[in-house]
């Protein structure tokens, strides 16, 4: 039997596994469940050393799994710098430890979507900061586009199962992932639009009908 070091029964969150999927790991086959990201995945199947240090190449495990560290980094499909942690993994992904140094990819290896986006409010970052922007405007008829760089809305309240205090008005009582859930159901609600897996790269100034144009990218999801 392959090693599964998954936790079956968590006190606070659900697990909604989907799919059983197979995926490369440098060479080997490793088994994963749809929507959890490439390094949970890893980690479930005992791989502990998830890149080197750049000074003393030194072996380093995963670290925030937020996305905001960079331990994690491995080369997924070809592309370098690949952050495990934020990522879902697809079947038959290619995965690999990038060492010291990443190599730039090929051109062929790139598979991404470019995107004019032509609004009048352009917030970049899908956290409670942007969401709450996001939901301001929408209020406002200024009908808002959210870009951010991760698969889900809500920056690091996703991963938050702590209970928060405060106001009613600032959600207390509910858990950071709750909270996510219910400001991006908001923001929707606004008419908002969410572009996951997007990069801004470029402002393009006002246009003659008073929208902002932005170009962005998108990873492709297959
Ligand atoms: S563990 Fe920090 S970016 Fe992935």
């Amino acid at each position: 039997m392959n090693l599964d070091l998954r936790i079956e029964k968590h006190p606070i969150l659900e697990f909604k596994r989907g799919r059983k999927i197979t995926f490369q790991f440098e060479g080997k086959p490793v088994e994963a469940y749809e929507n959890e990201s490439i390094a949970a995945a890893l980690f479930a199947s005992g791989v502990k050393v998830f890149s080197r240090s750049k000074r003393f190449n030194n072996p380093e495990g995963w670290f925030c799994g937020i996305g905001k560290c960079s331990s994690c980094l491995m080369r997924v499909d070809g592309i370098p710098n690949v952050r495990t942690c934020v990522v879902p993994v697809r079947e038959a992904m290619l995965v690999e430890r990038q060492g010291q140094r990443a190599m730039l990819p090929s051109h062929s290896e790139i598979h991404v979507e470019r995107e004019e986006v032509n609004v009048q409010v352009l917030i970049i970052g899908g956290g409670p900061a942007g969401l709450g922007a996001g939901i301001t405007a929408g209020k406002l008829g200024l009908g808002a586009v959210i870009i951010d760089e991760n698969p889900n809305p809500g920056g690091q309240l996703i991963k938050q199962t702590h209970k928060f205090f405060g106001s009613q008005e600032e959600y207390a009582g509910l858990r950071g992932f709750e909270i996510s859930e219910i400001m991006y159901r908001e923001f929707k609600e606004t008419g908002g639009v969410y572009l996951n897996e997007t990069s801004a790269v470029g402002y393009y100034g006002l246009k003659a009908d008073g929208r902002h144009s932005f170009i962005a990218y998108r990873r492709k999801q297959d």
